[in-house]
């Protein structure tokens, strides 16, 4: 296999640690270890600066990142641009249209971090990013990945919804079902032994299908 082949493949996957990188962003050079300092980090990729869906998708970021904030989160965007083309591009959009992309933006020409994420995906394009997110937890684990074509752009509200609905599933040790959002009843674990299951047949506490499907209320602030 050449050499090239194996760094486009590297693909990190739910439940690895996050591959730590130096970058250098509109916010200056970072490392990511210390950028993510303990939160959340939804770090996503866009295949080009100046372009129609990416500037949608980054300045759907930017005007909801007060709600990333509020769920304990960083954003940090990357494209296979240079600092000069991200520095004209945030400049232009402000002009533009008022929205400010106020978050660091990996200017990664040489692609390394894009390899390091799976985020370049050559049959889809060899020169440009494909539309990929990854959450990551406070532990440095990738949690949930997305991966989206150049052609379709992303949905907030689902983004938003999946790091909330991983927040809430940590916390309260419970699954989320089809659809879930904020104030929907959730999934209590099935039962992993026969007593367990006994128990959970008594239990009146929470609304039953059967024993393995059990949901109940969550009363989130
Ligand atoms: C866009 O963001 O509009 C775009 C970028 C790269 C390829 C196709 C579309």
């Amino acid at each position: 296999m050449e050499s090239t082949e194996v760094e486009t493949s590297s693909m990190p996957r739910i439940g690895d640690d996050a591959p730590d990188f130096d970058a250098l962003t509109t916010h200056g050079n970072l490392k990511f270890s210390e950028f993510a300092d303990g939160k959340w980090v939804i770090l996503f990729s866009h295949p080009a600066d100046f372009t129609p869906v990416c500037t949608t998708e980054l300045s759907g970021f930017a005007e909801r990142k007060q709600e990333f904030e509020t769920l304990n989160t960083k954003l940090i965007g990357l494209s296979i641009d240079s600092i000069h083309s991200h520095l004209a591009w945030v400049n232009n959009v402000k002009e533009k249209t008022g929205v400010y992309l106020d978050f660091p933006i990996i200017a990664d020409l040489d692609m390394k971090v894009a390899k390091l994420y799976g985020m370049l995906q050559p049959n889809e394009s060899a020169t440009a990013a494909v539309r990929a997110v990854f959450f990551i937890d406070p532990y440095q684990k990738i949690r949930l990945i997305m991966y989206y074509p150049l052609n379709v752009g992303r949905n907030m509200d689902e983004i938003l919804r999946v790091l909330q609905g991983l927040q809430v599933s940590d916390e309260h040790k419970v699954a989320l079902p089809l659809n879930w959002k904020k104030g929907d009843k959730v999934i209590v674990p099935p039962p992993k032994t026969l007593e367990q299951m006994e128990e959970r047949i008594q239990d009146t506490s929470c609304e039953k299908i059967d024993f393995y499907l059990a949901k109940k209320e969550l009363h989130l602030n």
